[in-house]
């Protein structure tokens, strides 16, 4: 091989572990990944689960809240939550028939929604005002109305 090949392939191959390491650093270490969480239940029966039968929003800690969600064509279910600023708010989400999206517009929060799934997303909101969420998988044709509002304050 010529020093030249032996160069560049030691180069690309470098490059190639340093975005290893930061990519693993990002996802573990400042749990920077994506949400992969994977629990699953009966799409039939969510609302004899333990853990949607009653959605809402719950205070788990002192500036600690969850909200427990339930989606379906074409709402969520509850809609126009109130939430405190500054607080730690974790999302607990299904759906009770199709795929939809849980996404907030100028925020990290962007989620998929599925049937059978239970999808986690945390976030705490810095500033007060009211957020849109907004649905951002085709379900239907009611799609492009199922929205609703996070009043932080
Ligand atoms: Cu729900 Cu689109």
């Amino acid at each position: 091989m010529q020093r030249l090949e032996e160069l560049w392939l030691t180069v690309s191959i470098g490059i190639l572990v340093i975005f290893m390491i930061i990519i693993g650093y990002q996802t573990f270490a400042l749990s920077m990944g994506p949400p992969s969480h994977k629990e699953t239940l009966d799409p039939q029966k969510v609302d004899q689960h333990e853990r949607f039968s009653e959605p809402g929003v719950k205070q788990i800690g002192s500036n600690e809240y969850e909200v427990v969600m339930t989606l379906e064509s074409f709402a969520f279910n509850p809609g126009n939550l109130e939430v405190p600023v500054g607080a730690k708010v974790h999302f607990i989400m299904t759906s009770k028939d199709v795929t939809h999206g849980f996404q907030v517009p100028g925020t990290n929060i962007n989620a998929m929604v599925m049937p059978g799934h239970i999808q986690k997303i945390s976030h705490t909101f810095s500033e007060p005002g009211e957020f849109l969420v907004v649905c951002n998988e085709y379900c239907g044709i009611g799609h492009q109305a199922m929205s609703t509002t996070i009043t932080v304050k």
